[in-house]
This record gives C-alpha cells, structure tokens and sequence, in this order.
C-alpha cells in the first residue's frame, strides 16, 4: 500500500499519491494537483520532475549506477557489442541468436540512403558543422519513405524496420557528414563489414584504397556507442520524447534530438573537452590556472566533462572509459599531452574542496574525446558520434511514448512573471 502526501494549502487539506519504482524510487504524484488546489509546481531546470514512468535505464546517481534494462554498465561493456545493446535497449530484453540475426540483417539492409540524398550534401558550405547536416539529413531521410510519413505506430513489423533503418542510416549519414565538411569523396557502406567497422571504413576509406580496420579501434569506438547508448531523461531524450508525444514522426524525433544535444552542457561537452585540454595545453599552463577560473564563476569558464545533473558520484561510464583509453593509448603505441593534462586535472579536482564539496566527479565525456583523437575522429564529429551511439535510447523512448495508453502531449506550464493586462498604443503616441 502506497503511502500519501499531505499538503495544507489556503486552509484545505489535499491527499497526494505517491509511488515507489522498481528500485524504490520515490515520488509524489501530482498530476491532479491543479485541478484540486488551483496551483502548480515550479521547477527550474526539471531537477525534481519525474516526467514519465520507464523501464529502459536505471540510474543511481549517489551510488554510480547505470543498467539498461536491468544490466549493470560494466558488464554490457565487458561481455556485449553495442549492435546486441541496441536491440536491448529497444525491445527490453537481450536478443537470442536468432533475434540478433533478424536485427543485424534489418541494419545491413537499411544502411544505404536514397541516392538523391547525396544532392541534399552538396547543397551544405564546406566545412558546414556535421551535427547540423546530422539533424537536417536525418529529417531529410524521413521524406525518402512515404510509408514513414503516414505511419500509424502500432505494427512491430514495421517498427523494427523503421527503428533498424534510423540506427543504420544515421551511421551513414554521420560518416557522409564528415566527408562533405572535409570536401573528401562519399565513401558507401560495405555489406560485409559489421556496424562499427562499417561505419570507420566510410570515415575513413578512400576510392580504391580501404582503411585498415584494426580490432582494438573498432573495439574502442564500439564501446563508445554501447557506454552512449541511453541515460534516461536527459536533455536530448526527453526532448525526443517532448516531439514524440505530439505523435510527430520516429526520424522527426531524433532529429529534434540531435539538435539537442549538439549543445557543449550535453553533447557538445567531448569536443568541448579537447578544446579545454588543448587550451591548456598551449598556454603552458598545468591545469592549476585552468582549474582556478572554473572555480571562479566570473570567469565564465567550466571544467569541462566534470559534473552531472544526476552523478553525485564517480559516473561508471568514465571509469570504463579511462581504462579502455588507456589500452586503446597503449596498443596504437601514441602519446597524447592531452591525457596526461587530463589525468593531472582530474587527480586534482578529486582534491579540491571546491569539486569535493559541490560532488563533481568526471564524466562520460571527460576520456572519450582523447580516445577519438587517438583513432583519428576530428573534433567537431565528437558530438556525432554521442548521437549516433544513443540512437536506440532515442528509439527506445520514442517507443514508450507510443505504447503509452494514456499517451497525452507534453505540456508545462509555466508561471508568467510579465507585464499585467495593458493596452495597444498608436504608433504615433509611442514614447
Ligand atoms: N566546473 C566548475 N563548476 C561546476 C561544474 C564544472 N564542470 N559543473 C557544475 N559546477 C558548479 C556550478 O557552478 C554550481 O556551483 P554553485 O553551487 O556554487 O552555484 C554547482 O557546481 C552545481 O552546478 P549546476 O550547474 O547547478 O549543475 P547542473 O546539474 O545544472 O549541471 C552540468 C550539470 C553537467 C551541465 C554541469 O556539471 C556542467 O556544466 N558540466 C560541464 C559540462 C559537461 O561536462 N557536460 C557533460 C555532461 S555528461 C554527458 C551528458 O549526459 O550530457
């Protein structure tokens, strides 16, 4: 039996349901809260709001956990590809032999765009930025299939189409995002290489001269994708649900949620994390002054892949990460300044009151840039790659959206803080 909230409002009292998930998180429910008492919650920034009920992702940010559908992080991140993790994601349970054949198969025969795309690419200014071809190109796609265009969520059929078709095809369009902003030739999909291998060789083949995949790379970049691949109600996932929930459609969605993430607070903070790393890096500077003037809130500078809404802890991701840096440094035989400027900031904010205090640790961001700078991936695809690896969060949660009976439109409110009731003043009077 769920206990109630009491709340004394205006001299009344309200009884307000609560609810405990599955790994007894609580909340209070007030989805009849305006209706009963006339007042609403406020909630800058969404730190307390629980805006739906999901299975996907359980996080618990105190304690550094993450498991998709019930599995802990590190060992998808030991044991899984990040093609199995997809299919996880998105249909809730680990796929058998033959299920992860059926999906493998839908990627591969989904991989090529509709050959006018390649028009589309040629219209972006060299040097265009790949997450704004990313978004454009991903909303382009969606006009390639009318079926898409007026689909009615409900058959799983063509769901898994559509879902293997969005994973595959963003690969595609990633890569020949890259190639365009480089002015280098589109390199196609080829049908016997894997997903990440695929998608290495069509950043970096050249005609008639293939990229040498070798295994620990595609390990490394596989394993960014699958430490990616969903975080529940982040910024960029919930606004794919917020474009999900007025029914638009699965591709319209996930561009909504490219263009979210693209951001440096989000998305955007890997490649932000370079810049910072090479900043200091070519002042001289040991990372003490750098780590000053992020404590100095005038200085309008943060350390960057520090600090998380919901991590209050070392966040796991980064812990896998900086490992797999490490070997990834190790076997490629490259030394890069930049980790040991990394390692140095790191060891000391961990020390420093102010990161102490305010419990920022690093995060998934921190290390994943200095292991696509070693595999050669330009910093302005950093971000590209996030989106491409939380793919299937995005699918995942666009599908909860649907399947949800209830399947009202999200709409805050807000508390309007303007001017009160005034009237229109002629041109001519005005002051
Ligand atoms: N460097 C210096 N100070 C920081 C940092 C940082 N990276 N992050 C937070 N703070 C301070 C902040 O100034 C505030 O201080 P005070 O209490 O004195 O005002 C306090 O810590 C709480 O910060 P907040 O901005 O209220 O925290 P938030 O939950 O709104 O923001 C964040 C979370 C991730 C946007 C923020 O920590 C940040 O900007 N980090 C750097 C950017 C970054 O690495 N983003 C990637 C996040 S992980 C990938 C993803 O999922 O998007």
């Amino acid at each position: 039996m769920n206990k109630t909230a009491k709340l004394e409002l205006d001299g009344k009292q309200y009884s307000l349901p609560t609810l405990v998930g599955t790994e007894g998180e609580k909340a209070i429910d007030i989805s009849a809260l305006r209706t009963q008492t006339g007042y609403i919650t406020l909630d800058d920034g969404y730190g307390n709001t629980g805006s739906c009920l999901s299975n996907i992702t359980f996080i618990d940010g105190e304690r550094g956990i993450l498991r998709y559908r019930g599995i802990p992080i590190e060992e998808l991140a030991e044991k899984a590809t990040s093609v199995e993790t997809a299919f996880l994601i998105i249909y809730g349970h680990l796929p058998t032999r033959a299920e992860l054949r059926r999906f493998s198969d839908l990627l591969t025969e989904n991989q090529y765009l509709h050959e006018d795309m390649t028009f589309h690419f040629q219209g972006f200014p060299s040097g265009a930025h790949p997450m704004a071809m990313l978004s454009a190109m991903i909303n382009a796609a969606s006009c390639f299939d009318e079926g898409l265009m007026h689909w009615q969520f409900g058959a799983r059929n063509e769901f898994e189409v559509y879902a293997a078709r969005l994973i595959s095809q963003v690969r595609t369009i990633a890569a020949f995002s890259h190639r365009k902003s480089r002015g280098l030739p589109l390199i196609y999909p080829k049908k016997a290489y894997k997903y990440t291998a695929n998608f290495l060789h069509m950043l970096f083949s050249m005609p008639y001269e293939d990229y040498e995949l070798k295994p620990e790379v595609v390990h490394a970049l596989d394993l960014i994708f699958l430490l990616h691949a969903d975080h529940e109600q982040n910024c960029s996932t919930a606004t794919v649900r917020m474009v999900g929930s007025s029914q638009a459609n699965l591709f319209a969605s996930a561009a909504a949620g490219v263009c979210a993430l693209w951001g440096p607070l989000h998305g955007g903070a890997n490649q932000a994390v370079i810049e910072m790393l090479q900043e200091i890096h070519s002042t001289g500077d040991d990372g003490s002054k750098f780590i000053n003037a992020a404590k100095d809130k005038n200085s309008g500078k943060r350390l960057m892949g520090f600090g998380h809404r919901v991590y209050k802890n070392y966040d796991p991701r980064a812990k896998i990460i900086k490992k797999a840096c490490d070997n990834l440094l190790k076997v490629l035989n490259h030394n890069d300044p930049l980790l040991e400027i990394a390692k140095k900031l790191e060891e000391s904010a961990l020390h420093d009151s102010y990161f102490i205090e305010r419990k920022l640790y690093p995060n998934v961001d921190f290390y994943s840039g200095i292991i696509m700078r070693a595999i050669g991936i330009p910093v302005e695809m950093f971000p590209v790659i996030f989106a491409i690896g939380r793919m299937p969060g995005w699918i995942a949660n666009y599908k909860e959206i649907m399947e949800d009976p209830k399947g009202r439109i999200y709409r805050p409110r807000q508390v309007y803080e303007g001017p009160t009731e005034k009237h229109f003043v002629p041109i001519e009077e005005r002051k």
